[in-house]
Formats: C-alpha cells, sequence, structure tokens
C-alpha cells in the first residue's frame, strides 16, 4: 500500500502536533497520563505513516523487529524495580543512540555500493548521528554498569585525562570532516566510529555514580539529536520532529538538576563528583563528634502527632527503597481525618530520578493539592509543628546551606531544621547519597526513628490511631 506524500507529511504534521501537546500535558501530575497517551497516539499515527509511504524493503524483517523487540521491551518494563529505572532508562538512550548510528551508517555503506552520491545536508547529518550515537552507546552502557554496581561507581581519574579526551575530540572532529568531505572514505568512517565508542567510555568513567542521573539526562538529550540527525539522512521530518524534541527536553531537564544541585553542567562532567563524596563518606563514617542523637519509638512519636496542627513529609529515596507511599497516605489521611493540616514538600532531585516522589505518591493516590514544590513550601517549615523526614537526607542536609566547605554547599534543600519538631526516619546513621553526614540528626529539635521506613510509618499509623 503507498498513500500520497501529502497525506504522509500531514499524518507526520499531526504526529508533530500530538508529541508537543503530549510534552505539555506531562508538565503536570494532574495531565500527565494524558500527555503520554497523546504522546503514544502520535507515535503509533508516524510508525503507520512511516509502514504505509511504500519507501519499505522488507516487512518481514520489520514484523520480527517488532516481534523480538515489544516481547524484550515489556519483560524488562515489567520486572524493572521503580528503583532501577535510571538504569533502563540509560540502557535505552543506548540503544537509541545505536539505532541512529546503525541507519546513518547503513545509509553510508549503502551509498558506497551503489556508488549513490550523497548531497547536501546529508554527509553531514550521517556524520553527526554516527559520531553522537556511538558515543551514546557506550556513554550509556558506563552509566548503566556504574548504576547497577557493575563496576565502581567512583569516579576514575588519571593524570592528563581531559588532555586525552580533548585530542580524542579533536581527532573524531577531523576524521568526521574528512567524511563529509568524501564520503567513500572508508578509513574515516570507521575512525569516526571507533573513537566515538571510546570517548563514550572516557567521557563518563570520570564522573561519579551520585551524578549518574544528570548524565543520563544528558545522554538522552544526545540521543534525540542523533535521532535528529537520522531524519535529516532519511528525509523523516517526524524523525527530525521528534529528534528535536527529545534533544532539547533533555537538555533542559539537565539544567533543572544542575540548579536543583547548585552545580553547573561542566561541574557535573569534569569535577569528579564521585572521588570527593567518597572522601565525605569517610569523614562522616568518622565524624561521630557532632552532639547527641535522641532515638524515639513510633509510640512516643505518636504523642506529638496526635497534638500537632500541621505536619509537613519530606519523601526521599528511603521511601522508594522501603516502598512505603501506600502506607505513608494512610498515615497522612488519618492525621488529616483527624484535622491536621498535612503537606508533602517535594525536592526537585530526591530520590534518583526526575519527578520520583511524584510518580510513587500519585501511585499510592495521595491527593496532587498536598504536594508542594520546595520554593513554595519552604517560608511554611518555622510555623509548621511537626516535619517528618521519611528516608531523605541530602535534600534536608543544612550544611547546604551553612557550611562553606561542605560538598553541598549552595544547594538548595527543604528547611525541615526550622520546624519545630523534626522526625527522621531511617535504619541507620549512614550518609546518603553525596557520601556526607547530615548535621539535621543532632539538632536539639530532631527524633530519629530507626527502622525499614514502611514498618515504622505503618507502626506510628497504628499509634496515632490508638492515642
Ligand atoms: P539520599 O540522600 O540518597 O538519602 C536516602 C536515605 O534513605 C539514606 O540516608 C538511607 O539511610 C535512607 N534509606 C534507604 N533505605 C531505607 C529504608 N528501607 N527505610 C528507611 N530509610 C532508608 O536521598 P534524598 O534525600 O532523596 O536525596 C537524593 C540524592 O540523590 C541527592 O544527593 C541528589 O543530589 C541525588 N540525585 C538525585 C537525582 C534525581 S533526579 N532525583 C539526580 C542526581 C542526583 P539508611 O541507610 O540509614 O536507612
Amino acid at each position: 500500500m503507498s498513500l500520497s506524500p501529502t497525506v504522509i507529511q500531514s499524518a507526520y504534521l499531526v504526529a508533530a502536533v500530538l508529541f508537543i501537546l503530549g510534552l505539555r500535558n506531562l508538565s503536570s501530575p494532574k495531565t500527565a497520563v494524558r500527555g503520554n497517551q497523546l504522546a503514544a497516539t502520535g507515535m503509533l499515527i508516524a510508525i503507520v505513516a512511516t509502514l504505509v509511504n511504500g519507501a519499505i524493503v522488507s516487512y518481514t524483517v520489520i514484523i520480527a523487529g517488532i516481534v523480538v523487540g515489544s516481547l524484550i521491551g515489556a519483560v524488562l518494563a515489567m520486572r524493572i524495580e521503580m528503583t532501577s529505572m535510571p538504569e533502563m532508562v540509560a540502557l535505552l538512550n543506548g540503544f537509541g543512540g545505536a539505532a541512529s548510528a546503525f541507519v546513518a551508517s547503513a545509509e553510508l555503506l549503502g551509498a558506497q555500493e551503489t556508488g549513490a552520491e550523497l548531497a547536501g545536508i546529508v554527509p553531514f547529518a550521517i556524520a553527526a548521528s554516527v559520531l553522537i550515537g556511538s558515543v551514546t552507546l557506550t556513554g550509556s552502557l558506563v552509566a548503566f554498569a556504574k548504576l547497577k554496581e557493575l563496576v565502581g561507581g567512583a569516579a576514575v581519574t588519571y593524570p592528563g585525562q581531559q588532555f586525552v579526551n580533548g585530542a580524542l575530540g579533536i581527532a573524531v572532529l577531523g576524521l568526521a570532516g574528512m567524511l563529509m568531505a568524501d564520503t567513500g572514505n572508508v578509513t574515516a568512517f570507521y575512525g569516526v566510529v571507533g573513537i566515538s565508542l571510546l570517548l563514550g567510555v572516557l567521557l563518563v568513567i570520570p564522573i561519579g555514580g551520585a551524578d549518574m542521573p544528570v548524565v543520563i539526562s544528558l545522554l538522552n538529550s544526545y540521543s534525540g539529536l542523533a535521532a535528529c540527525a537520522t531524519g535529516f539522512v532519511l528525509d523523516n521530518s517526524t524523525l527530525v520532529v521528534s529528534g528535536s524534541l527529545v534533544g532539547a527536553s533533555g537538555l533542559i531537564l539537565t539544567q533543572i538538576m544542575c540548579v536543583a544541585m547548585n552545580r553547573s553542567l561542566g561541574n557535573v562532567l569534569f569535577g569528579a563528583f564521585g572521588a570527593a563524596s567518597e572522601e565525605g563518606a569517610a569523614a562522616a563514617a568518622g565524624g561521630q563528634d557532632q552532639g547527641n542523637v535522641v532515638s524515639y519509638t513510633p509510640e512516643d512519636a505518636a504523642v506529638i502527632f496526635s497534638n500537632a496542627q500541621s505536619v509537613i513529609v519530606v519523601p526521599g529515596y528511603g521511601m522508594a527503597v522501603a516502598q512505603a507511599q501506600h502506607a505513608v497516605r494512610e498515615l497522612t489521611d488519618t492525621l488529616a481525618e483527624s484535622g491536621i493540616d498535612v503537606k508533602f514538600a517535594i525536592h526537585p532531585v530526591a530520590g534518583r530520578m526526575p519527578g520520583h516522589m511524584n510518580v510513587l505518591l500519585a501511585e499510592a493516590d495521595v491527593p496532587y493539592d498536598r504536594l508542594v514544590e520546595m520554593d513554595e513550601i519552604n517560608p511554611h517549615f518555622p510555623e509548621t509543628d511537626v516535619a517528618l523526614v521519611l528516608g531523605a537526607n541530602d535534600v534536608v542536609n543544612p550544611s547546604a546551606r551553612e557550611e562553606k566547605g561542605s560538598p553541598i554547599y549552595g544547594m538548595p534543600i527543604l528547611n525541615v531544621d526550622l520546624a519545630e519538631h523534626v522526625f527522621v526516619i531511617k535504619r541507620s546513621m549512614n550518609p546518603g547519597f553525596a557520601g556526607i553526614q547530615n548535621p539535621l540528626f543532632f539538632k536539639d529539635n530532631t527524633m530519629m526513628i530507626f527502622g525499614d521506613a514502611k514498618k515504622v510509618v505503618i507502626s506510628l499509623a497504628e499509634a496515632v490511631r490508638n492515642y
């Protein structure tokens, strides 16, 4: 079946509009499901339009690819833990980059075989797609291995590292230039592929595990740019549009995360933060001289909770690990039913991926109007009776506000220490992701409740009901 180019292009236009509307709707939890549906519908239209546009060489290969790929994707998506989602996204980005590089390479090698001329922007687009796609592939695999702890998460540094990376960067750009000048230059093509694959590894190893979510977001942006370049290779407008959207949104997300950690992108990419945080962890392990820690049982805490008028819950990575979101919904429902004002304070980088807390709380049906962003809720802590820190650590560390030498100094935090009473639920005195100790735990108004977040919250809810 083959439709007229006007119909195909119109379908691509509709798909592009749906992608943009989808992204727009994804910016709020209330409309996010609709956003996903709109974008998925756009993707379906784009795929169907591509399949019927008459340029398909073999439907058999495509159908086999769809069946095998869908099976693997569905099994992976169903088996993946929510806390491991960044690893999965890293893999998907890498495969996306590889797919773009493969398609562009096939166009180039096919033209070399048939002697067809590649004109206009195509040689540039092929070089860009192969280069960016290959860097994305190996960079994402290293990010995956670091997050999955298949290799150490620490930053790997050596003398002259930036010089080596710079020299390889110049070499690969030179080879890409040669390939653009002469698309029949096989040596230049394989040179671009080889050095780009190597660069992907070398650019990511000096970045510590703590910064992997930012790197993954940046690689997501790269995979979009590679897809966009491939769109020019194939003269496919919907691939150009969707690739640009992924490229731009990945870059914006990267920037949001950097701002939320008060770090520049350069510092994330070249600052070897993982190495610094290991030193911090060592210091934290020995840092027992910060004062006394007060430990409460859930039953003791229930007295203060029951007499409070306002409670702000601050969820963090520990809530995700313990899967405590349903238990905390029940606790906060109980508190709200007895007339206590309950809010959730959401830090932009709480957890391990953007929107991590929003997703978990939405899954537990916590009403959206109880979720308040950091800038909006911070002025309310001083007038709040109880702040409940649930498996959060770095995002409530007052060192970020007060200690100039701290690795996280300047990072915006939730000012829980300004509340009248602070309860912190965690299993031990171990530091958070940044590997540094938290003076909040030693403050006079802080009470620790040690234990798994889910178990403690269930006991606390029961104690509040019985009080
Ligand atoms: P963290 O600082 O990582 O602290 C999480 C705390 O949860 C730990 O101190 C841990 O203490 C506790 N915990 C773990 N399992 C638990 C369980 N089953 N029950 C109770 N507590 C448990 O988390 P955060 O405050 O959410 O901060 C996020 C960190 O990730 C920040 O450093 C941020 O910069 C970084 N990061 C996030 C992102 C995104 S996009 N979210 C991106 C880049 C970097 P115990 O071991 O003592 O229990």
